[in-house]
């Protein structure tokens, strides 16, 4: 798009032609059958070669397993600390391949590039919730510190990974990048608005690789999850497991905005049909005198 086309997109928009739901429409996935499937580009766990990023617990786990018993040749299970490494290795030694990667460190992730050269299927799975408190607000922060360590995890730092790792698996003949976002990409929670911009940014960062993507045989899914019991969830909701199996029939299918978890399908239902309810509700919690 030339300065021109921007510019007159814009003067649409200021003209209110353009309605602010189809902001939302970017990113909150039309329901079954208009989904943007991508069918030749549907990756099979079997015989991939996949680095999970923050597989040591959670999510990142459930993929690595769920992954094995799907017949991955080989998966770089990655964690931040060495001592979660062993425990990995463990799982089964012949086709984990644990490595240190703290996705924020440029060096490791430089390292992990290195290292992983076989790769064809990047999952990035890597997330932090934020502080849980006023820091996680705008306003009410005492700066924006955790703002831009949410922004640099969950966004920037996934993007680095992409830039590293789409000409690795371009090498390897092909495969998937798929990036874990979460519900919270569709709407603000205020009460933790450093978390949804994060994943709201997370979400076009991965419109964008998918869109430079798009000549090569690379599928870019964005992973829309929510209620999985992991420690971020406070133990609430589905296996890590089944939603790592969730996920990976997805990507086989070609799918490239992926619906996961419990209770996420309702919340992009809500979303679709009525995003300032949505927004009103959550204004309400933050409100509530137990929030
Ligand atoms: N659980 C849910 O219901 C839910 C819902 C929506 C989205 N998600 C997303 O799912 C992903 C996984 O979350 P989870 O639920 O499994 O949470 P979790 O149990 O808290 O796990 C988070 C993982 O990310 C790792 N991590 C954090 N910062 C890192 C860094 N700088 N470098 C490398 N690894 C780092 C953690 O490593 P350490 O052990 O070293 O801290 C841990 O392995 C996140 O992107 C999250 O936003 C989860």
């Amino acid at each position: 798009m030339n300065r021109r086309d921007v510019l007159q997109g814009l003067s649409i928009a200021a003209a209110g032609a353009i309605s602010a739901p189809s902001v939302l429409a970017q990113v909150v996935p039309a329901p079954a059958g208009r989904s943007g499937r991508q069918s030749q580009k549907g990756m099979s766990a079997r015989d991939a070669v996949v680095l999970v990023t923050g597989s040591n617990r959670g999510i990142g786990l459930g993929f690595v397993k769920a992954l094995l018993e799907r017949g991955a040749a080989r998966v770089y299970a990655t964690a931040r600390r060495e001592k979660d490494l062993p425990a990995l290795r463990a799982i089964d030694p012949e086709r984990v391949r644990p490595l240190v990667l703290d996705i924020n460190e440029p060096d490791q992730r430089a390292a992990a590039a290195t290292a992983a050269s076989d790769v064809n299927w990047l999952i990035n799975n890597a997330g932090v919730a934020g502080s849980r408190d006023e820091r996680s607000r705008i306003l009410a922060a005492p700066d924006l510190e955790d703002a831009k360590w949410v922004m640099q995890t969950n966004c920037w730092s996934p993007a680095e990974l992409c830039r590293l790792f789409a000409p690795v698996i371009k090498a390897n003949g092909g495969g998937a990048i798929s990036n874990v976002l979460s519900v919270g990409a569709w709407f603000c929670v205020p009460s933790a608005t450093s978390y949804s911009m994060s994943k709201a940014a997370a979400a076009m960062m991965t419109a964008g690789v998918r869109a430079e993507l798009d000549r090569d045989p690379i599928l870019v899914s964005g992973i829309y999850t929510a209620g999985v019991a992991t420690r971020m969830s406070g133990e609430q909701g589905m296996d890590p497991l089944v939603h790592g199996h969730q996920v990976l029939d997805a990507v086989a299918l070609g799918e490239t905005e992926i619906i996961a978890g419990t209770g996420a399908e309702r919340l992009r239902d809500e979303v679709r049909s009525d995003p300032k309810a949505v927004e009103r509700e959550r204004i309400e919690r933050l409100y509530a005198p137990d929030a």
